[in-house]
């Protein structure tokens, strides 16, 4: 077994901010992840990190900007210290090296993204999320902090009280991809999961292989609620055969966006009259497959990004990766040609319930970035808020599992008695866990044991019986088949249009995915480097968290931000300004509600109708 104060999991953007914060303040921390630290999802950023760093700019234009573009989703005291923190994390990381592009002048470059007020995107070319990886893994290794990589989190060691409230976290059960080992992990003061997103429930997706959303499906099986998963970001500009990202620096630098008659459709067709290709995303990605929709689509799939009148010069020295992408992935020179584009799923705004310093309703378990939802999006991010959200909120984590003192949380967080509860009738499988049958299925997978190693070692032997059960079986069904399955159920019917019928169908996949998965068996025996072993416990992850969105979005009956319906098009404050919270409970998933928190710290945040 290993023993640290601090277990962070995941080692992209927001656990290696984490390790680095909770190493200063004092803790001995080890990072445990799945990849090499740079090779995160977080290299795979493009855009940039908004903060408030000019004249003319400051903490509360972003804040409203923040607020505005999350439809009034977001909890004003999350987004109040990310507006106000953004601009010192991101002088800090400029400090520790961050190449960041400049003007003539040396002055760090910031560029308009989509929904701002201001150009606030500060940025390195178009491959930010890239530097920022290498420049805080240079930090991590400078300070000694261990890296144990290729290591997969497979579970959290969690005490399993009748009230997720009660328990604790006390470790985590890994992996280990070179040699085939299963080893707890003893965290003494905390466990901060710093997973990355769900990309893969999805077929068409900007998010690499790795992005499965472990993090989200283990501590939701540990009891911990899943915030606010229907909201799903679907980036306008993805390469349609691929998925690869195009930056929205394009747009931001001047790229216009047209049809297949040659239209500027942002403007011409009213979609959105002042921003244009600027709006947020969530307005342009609609607009694009109503384009497509419509007939007015290139080869009733696309539309064309272009960026040709910005010259050569520019191109090359802001948005070079762009050019390699296109070039590389769909055979299409930017410089000469305009880019196809169509949306894509991008960003799970929703995630592991966490208060301001990362803290979730279990004793010891923290969450940071992307796999966490504080609330900084609600029902739609600006693009170039994810990088500072990673920083801000990733720093608090790794503080306050330190022992730091951050101040009270204004945010609450676990179920409550008393919270508004769905009554709908699920349609979903009660009893059915998605667990290879192991004869144990305790919900927090600890074991009734009442000391921290009997809990850690309880968890140890749960998933080296799982592990035996999943190698010995020579035959049923591969993991592939039911992930390809469950991906093309969630792109065709929880995508950026929905409808109950729609959301209904995938339920059912789901539900069938659910049910194939007690037959799933690991085809490759190898003991060592066995991906296809790590990839079936990914699949039951993704089966998990596909449910959590898809349940979001048949109980959420309006159109807000990135949650479109058909049967309701319209924002409904009076019924819906509150929060979706799923919870693993008594072996299926249960729904209620909590209040958005609109009071900030001098003003309250009055719902207004959010048009670009
Ligand atoms: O378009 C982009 O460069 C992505 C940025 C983001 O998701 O924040």
């Amino acid at each position: 077994m290993y023993e640290h104060d601090v277990i962070v999991v995941g080692a992209g953007g927001a656990g290696l901010r984490a390790a680095i914060a909770a190493h200063e303040a004092g803790a001995d921390v080890a990072m445990v992840t799945k990849l090499h630290p740079v090779r995160s999802h977080t290299g795979a950023a493009e855009g940039g990190i908004n903060a408030a760093l000019r004249e003319g700019d400051d903490w509360e234009l972003h804040a409203y900007d923040t607020m505005k573009g999350s439809d009034y989703l977001g909890d004003a005291p999350a987004i109040e210290t990310l507006a106000k923190d953004a601009p010192k994390d991101t002088i800090t990381l400029e400090h520790w090296g961050m190449p960041f592009s400049r003007e003539e002048d040396g002055t760090v470059s910031q560029r308009p993204f989509g929904g701002l007020s201001f150009p606030r995107t500060t940025y390195a070319g178009a491959e930010t999320g890239h530097h920022l990886l290498h420049v805080l893994y240079e930090q991590v290794v400078k300070r000694g902090i261990q890296v144990y990589d290729e290591w997969y989190v497979m579970n959290l060691a969690v005490s399993d009280e009748p009230d997720p409230n009660d328990r604790t976290c006390h470790g985590v059960v890994a992996y280990d991809v070179q040699s085939g080992a299963v080893e707890g992990f003893k965290a003494n003061r905390g466990v901060i999961l710093a997973t990355g997103g769900p990309g893969q429930a999805f077929d068409h997706t900007t998010n690499a292989v790795s992005c499965t959303g472990d993090g989200h499906a283990i501590a939701y099986r540990a009891g911990v609620p899943l915030e606010d998963m229907e909201f799903v970001q679907f980036h306008p500009t993805t390469l349609p055969s691929t998925g690869v990202l195009i930056s929205e620096g394009v747009r931001g630098e001047g790229g216009i966006l047209y049809n297949n008659e040659g239209e500027r459709f942002m403007f011409e067709h009213g979609y959105a009259n002042n921003a244009g290709e600027l709006a947020s995303r969530d307005v342009v990605s609609r607009a694009e497959l109503t384009e497509v929709n419509e007939g007015r689509g290139v080869e009733d799939e696309y539309v064309h990004l272009d960026m040709r009148h910005l010259g050569a010069e520019r191109i090359v020295d802001r948005l070079e990766n762009i050019l390699h992408l296109a070039e590389d992935f769909e055979g299409v020179d930017g410089l000469v040609e305009p880019m196809p584009v169509k949306p894509g799923q991008h960003y799970e705004m929703g995630g592991i319930e966490t208060d301001e310093n990362g803290e979730t309703c279990i004793t010891g378990l923290y969450a940071a970035g992307e796999c966490a939802c504080v609330s900084v999006h609600g029902a739609n991010r600006l693009g170039g808020n994810a990088l500072p959200e990673l920083v801000v909120f990733g720093k608090r984590a790794g503080y306050h599992a330190a022992g730091k003192d951050l101040g009270e949380a204004q945010i609450e967080t676990g179920y409550r008695e008393g919270v508004e509860e769905e009554d709908m009738e699920l349609p979903i499988a009660p009893g059915e866990t998605g667990l290879a049958e192991t004869g144990d299925d305790a919900v927090a997978d600890g074991g009734q044991l009442a000391d921290t190693d009997g809990v850690l070692e309880g968890a140890v032997e749960t998933e080296r019986k799982r592990v035996e059960y999943l190698m010995e079986r020579d035959e049923g069904i591969q993991h592939a088949e039911i992930r390809s399955k469950l991906q093309q159920a969630m792109t065709a019917d929880v995508n950026v249009f929905r409808n109950e019928d729609g959301i209904k169908r995938a339920l059912r996949v789901i539900r069938e995915c659910r049910e194939e998965y007690r037959d799933v068996y690991v085809a490759d025996p190898s003991r060592t480097f066995n991906t296809d072993l790590q990839m079936t416990y990914e699949t039951r992850n993704l089966i998990d968290v596909a449910e959590t969105i898809a349940l979001g979005a048949l109980v959420r009956n309006e159109f807000r931000g990135a949650h479109w319906r058909q049967e309701n098009q319209i924002r409904d404050d009076e019924n819906w300004l509150k929060h979706t919270l799923i919870s693993w409970n008594g072996g299926k998933p249960s729904i209620w509600y909590r209040p958005v928190i609109l009071e900030g710290e001098d003003k309250t945040y009055e719902p207004k109708i959010r048009s670009y």
